[in-house]
């Protein structure tokens, strides 16, 4: 055993099994750059007050999960639970909320919360998120739960299951909440769990017990309260849904681990990932932003869970049998062989072409094993002949075939452009 391990609960991902990771990732992040969402870069730590205020105390996120300490300024840090807050806190602090509206950004990234670790929970995973902040319409909405669906169909996933509901606007969240701490009054519960609820009662919806389950099973729902408006906005989201053929399920008990979330809200689950299903999850969030002292934007964004969405893939066995291959990889055998190998891969390289050859002094069959273990598409063996004729034979190595070039580097990239 290494002297050495990764802390407990922590994802790592290493070859192969990388390339699947980053094969995810770049396709959540492709889906959010075709719909006009760029690049925010932001750090993993943030002063903890934004998340406190921004996700909310009555969270297991801010109550139980975050990793907070004191830099040595004495300032109290947080290695970052989620992404939405951060954006916030970065938008209003260099006023891109001031520009043209919505502002539109991706993030991809660690995040952080102390959570028990299980298979798809982890200490330290990663996220690709999108926020749209400005506007209020229903079809940013539409568009943002429309991207997560266009990604994971991009990655051929079926087996999964969109979830929406809608939080409403103030008015209606007021209403419902008057009914529902009357409601939760009469229930007899523990002094903690009591806690919670006084913080946020639609807490008790989201408890993994069977008694307290069982104990909401009369208790108001928010879809009830709806105001007019709220509900128009609903019906609007669910029907741009429908014209994009996207099936969701309406789930009026659904909520949200996090505070900030007002009207729509959603959450993609897998069905062959067990306990922890949910793939990614968002909403729109009215009032984040004037919270964290900005202008009183709304805004609606999704992050999704590239760990549990590789798995996901994983159990579809819907990933590319090989990912991004090396097109060529070149085994030289003598030390004049390898000079030209060593020219011609970095000539190869600047041409574009995926390339790679084998070091060490390992001779003909050797250099073999190297280019079957890379997975190269093609493989070139140099010596002295081909050095003194300048001809070689590229070796296909599915098929086996050999196609005939020169060792010039404008010739080989042609040939190998013409091998899949
Ligand atoms: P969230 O639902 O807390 O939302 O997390 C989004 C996704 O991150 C989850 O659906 C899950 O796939 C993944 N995830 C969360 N915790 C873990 C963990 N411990 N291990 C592995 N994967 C995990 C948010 O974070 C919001 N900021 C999303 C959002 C953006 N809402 C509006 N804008």
């Amino acid at each position: 055993m290494s002297k050495f391990q990764a802390p407990k609960g922590v994802s790592e991902y290493f070859p192969p099994n990388s390339l699947q990771f980053e094969y995810v990732r770049d396709q959540l992040i492709n889906n959010a750059k075709v719909a006009g969402y760029s690049l925010i870069e932001l750090p993993m730590f943030e002063d903890t007050e934004v998340f406190t205020r921004g996700v909310g105390e009555s969270t297991d996120v801010v109550s139980k999960e975050m990793y907070t300490f004191e830099d040595r300024g004495g300032r109290s840090i947080t290695l970052r639970p989620e992404g939405t807050a951060g954006v916030m806190r970065s938008v209003i602090e260099h006023n891109l909320d001031r520009g043209q509206l919505p502002v539109k950004l991706f993030y991809s990234g660690a995040f952080f919360r102390a959570e028990r670790p299980q298979a798809g929970r982890y200490r330290q995973f990663y996220q690709v998120g999108i926020e749209a902040i400005g506007y209020n319409d229903p079809e940013i909405d539409a568009e943002v739960i429309s991207v997560a669906d266009s990604a994971f169909k991009a990655l051929g996933l079926k087996n999964y299951k969109l979830n929406i509901t809608s939080l409403g606007d103030a008015k209606t969240r007021d209403l419902h909440r008057k009914d529902l701490v009357k409601f939760i009054a009469g229930l007899d519960l523990d002094e903690s769990t009591s806690e919670r609820a006084k913080l946020n009662p639609l807490r008790l919806f989201d408890d993994k017990r069977e008694e307290i389950r069982s104990k909401m099973q009369g208790a108001p729902l928010i879809l009830d309260y709806l105001s007019v408006e709220s509900a128009e906005h609903f019906s609007k989201v669910k029907q741009l849904l429908e014209s994009l053929k996207i099936d969701y399920f309406v789930n009026p008990r659904m909520v949200r681990g996090l505070d900030y979330y007002t009207g729509t809200a959603f959450e993609f689950e897998h069905e062959l990932l067990g306990a922890q299903s949910g793939i990614g999850g968002g909403g729109r969030y009215d009032g984040l932003m004037g919270l964290l002292g900005g202008s009183d934007l709304s805004g609606i964004g999704f992050g999704l869970g590239v760990d549990r969405v590789l798995m996901a893939c994983q159990a579809e066995g819907c990933l590319p049998e090989s990912i991004n291959p090396l097109q060529l990889f070149i085994v030289a055998i003598s030390q004049e062989a390898k000079s030209v190998a060593f020219k011609l891969v970095s000539e190869l390289r600047t041409l574009g072409v995926t390339c790679d050859m084998a070091y060490g002094d390992r001779g003909l069959k050797g250099g073999m094993k190297a280019a079957d273990k890379s997975g190269a598409l093609c493989t070139l063996v140099i010596g002295d002949d081909e050095i003194s004729s300048g001809n070689c034979d590229l070796k296909i190595m599915k098929s086996g075939e050999n196609v005939s070039s020169t060792l010039k580097a404008s010739e080989l990239v042609v040939k190998l452009g013409n091998i899949k």
